[in-house]
């Protein structure tokens, strides 16, 4: 986890439409669009910002092998977006809670004269880390962004959502956000050292001669919580088995899209590389199973163990059948031996977040 000096744009407030209207989370209808709205473009953000409007109450979604995809940018994210998947990505925030004792964050955000007026979420998923940070801190606008609208309509109102590609042009006002936020991503961009904030700023620096830290306000930070998707055994070397191949095929997988999963731990020198200071990098064992004797690694692998079934078929159903060309049933079934092998916890197995 790294967080560095330095970078929101105005958007209209999107109400937002029920969360989740499918019927059959498991219809297994390929490529079923299930239209019933429409995403016009919002004038407040970037051009690339949508809210979305549900005439009938419908969202648009695409549903595959008995999942739900995004359609806004379809294809570019290769994790579901229905049900099961948020309340994973729930589970997963109380994952990197435990991992943070608690916190939200470990830059020192609204301490020592560090003042918290814009707070940006790039990837908000569920929007539980946005809505949490705006709770904690009433005085800052936090905006949330992301492919899909999946956040709830309850938010604070100082916590905004907005339906955004941050691949695309930022129009977010230069040196603004005093805390800007990434969280599990890996897998989501082409190119880190040209998306998100990042991108902009070496952006800004191939355009001009400015400092390159263009959207995070002087002073400010920018901290990514992030795994790589390699699996570590804290007996040594992976034993060949179903995980072994299930992490080989996925990474593969979502290498050959250009969207690696190995990321986290490029990010302090790209962060140097982009001109950021005062780079702290704090490594955390997230241990997958019950298998640690310590007890607060043990809680930490049961908060885990709850969302990782899932975390199995969400990261593996699209990559392996669109880009592999697997069947359903060859993915559910490598799925089933990995988590086997994990719940047996031989393997002592954990990532490094
Ligand atoms: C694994 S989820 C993490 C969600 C959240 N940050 C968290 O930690 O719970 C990744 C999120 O990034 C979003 N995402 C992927 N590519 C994106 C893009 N180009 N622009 C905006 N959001 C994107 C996905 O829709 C998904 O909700």
């Amino acid at each position: 986890m790294s967080d560095s000096h330095q970078s929101m744009p105005p958007s209209p407030p999107s109400q937002l439409p029920a969360l989740d209207t499918e019927a059959d989370p498991h219809d297994y209808s390929d490529v079923d669009s299930g239209f019933g709205a429409s995403i016009p473009r919002t004038t407040g953000a970037s051009e690339n910002s949508y809210s979305v409007t549900t005439g009938s109450g419908v969202y648009p979604y695409v549903y595959e092998n008995g999942r739900r995809y995004q359609v806004y940018r379809e294809g570019v994210y290769m994790l579901p977006n229905d049900v099961e998947e948020i309340e994973r990505l729930d589970r997963f925030h109380d994952v990197f809670l435990a991992l943070l004792d608690g916190k939200l964050c470990i830059a020192p955000v609204g301490q020592g004269g560090h003042r918290m007026r814009h707070v940006l979420d790039i990837g908000t998923g569920t929007g539980t880390w946005a809505i949490e940070m705006a709770e904690e801190f009433p005085d800052a606008k936090v905006i949330g962004n992301d492919l899909s609208k999946i956040q709830p309509p309850w938010a604070p109102k100082n916590c905004e959502f907005e339906i955004d590609d941050v691949e695309s042009d930022w129009t977010y006002p230069e040196n603004h956000f005093d805390f800007i936020h990434l969280r599990s991503l890996s897998g989501c961009f082409k190119d880190w050292d040209m998306s998100s904030t990042v991108r902009w700023d070496l952006r800004a620096v191939h355009q001009s001669d400015e400092p390159p830290l263009s959207h995070t306000a002087p002073g400010g930070y920018i901290e990514f919580q992030d795994y790589d998707a390699i699996l570590n055994s804290a007996l040594g070397a992976i034993p060949d088995g179903a995980i072994s191949r299930y992490w080989g095929l996925v990474s593969e997988a979502a290498l050959s899209t250009g969207r690696t999963f190995q990321v986290a731990s490029t990010i302090e020198e790209r962060l140097k590389a982009a001109g950021f200071v005062d780079v702290t990098v704090r490594k955390e064992m997230w241990p997958m199973g019950l298998w640690p004797k310590d007890e607060r690694m043990k809680e930490i692998g049961r908060i885990g163990r709850i969302g990782l079934r899932s975390a199995f078929h969400a990261f593996a159903t699209a990559l392996l059948t669109r880009v592999l060309g697997w069947d359903k049933a060859e993915v559910e079934k490598l799925c089933q031996e990995a988590i086997q092998e994990v719940n047996e916890g031989s393997g002592q197995l954990y990532a490094t977040a």
